[in-house]
């Protein structure tokens, strides 16, 4: 049977738990050297990309969570429009209240990675930060395919996401995460298979970037760009 309309939609929330998104913010600072990765993540928004280069006026941040990055977009990038979407209605009002005390606009919307509601080539750029690892691998191919659809030709995707462990205590320190956001959505990060993910949505000239030794385990900053 369907669920009922007013039913949320299953999904991993930010913090792995419903209850515990009061403490997302604090935990993402203290165990994933956030500051490190987010201004990377900036850099590779702001970096030129297409020949000639595409002006960055529309940018995308999917699975905004509390809107941490989606206000730093918009507070580098005073004339863009900047778009926060995210499945769980709470979390959104948490990033517009941040948006609020940050005095910049961003339009937030409700909906699922997999089903974008905009029209093909709205965005020069994507981002989608800490999301992909809570799909499950049939989900994450679906949200990589709307990323590539609603991205102009010329136009980049940049993840921050978790990559194979580099070593045993990177493994074991993912292996707590995984216990928290579920082996399922998780395992294709372990077996270091999201960049060939990336290129099998349709991507092209996908690299990664930067690679993190944090407390929860190896984070990567991947890009692709958009033929
Ligand atoms: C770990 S948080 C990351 C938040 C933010 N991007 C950041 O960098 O802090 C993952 C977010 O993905 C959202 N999410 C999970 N499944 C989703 C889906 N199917 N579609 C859209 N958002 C989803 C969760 O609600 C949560 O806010």
């Amino acid at each position: 049977m369907p669920p009922a309309r007013d039913q949320p939609a299953a999904f991993v929330p930010a913090a792995g738990r419903h209850g515990l998104t009061a403490l997302y913010d604090p935990v993402v600072a203290l165990t994933m050297r956030e500051e490190r990765w987010r201004a990377r993540v900036l850099e590779e928004v702001q970096r030129p990309s297409g020949d000639p280069p595409v002006p960055v006026d529309r940018v995308l941040d999917l699975g905004c969570g509390t809107g941490t990055l989606a206000v730093a977009l918009a507070q580098r990038l005073p004339g863009a429009v900047v778009a926060g979407v995210d499945v769980d209605p709470a979390i959104l009002e948490r990033a517009a209240a941040k948006a609020d005390r940050a005095g910049v606009r961003v339009e937030w919307r409700e909906a699922r990675a997999g089903r974008l509601p905009f029209a093909a080539g709205t965005f020069q750029r994507v981002t989608c930060t800490l999301v992909l690892h809570h799909l499950l691998p049939g989900d994450k191919i679906a949200a990589l395919r709307e990323c590539r659809r609603v991205l102009q030709p010329g136009g980049r995707l940049v993840v921050a996401d978790w990559g194979r462990p580099q070593d045993p205590v990177m493994r074991a320190a993912f292996f707590g995460l995984q216990l928290l956001d579920g082996f399922g959505p998780t395992g294709e990060h372990a077996r270091g298979l999201l960049p060939a993910r990336i290129a099998a949505a349709g991507l092209r000239d996908v690299r990664r970037v930067e690679r993190l030794r944090t407390p929860a385990g190896t984070l990567e900053i991947l890009v692709a760009e958009r033929s």
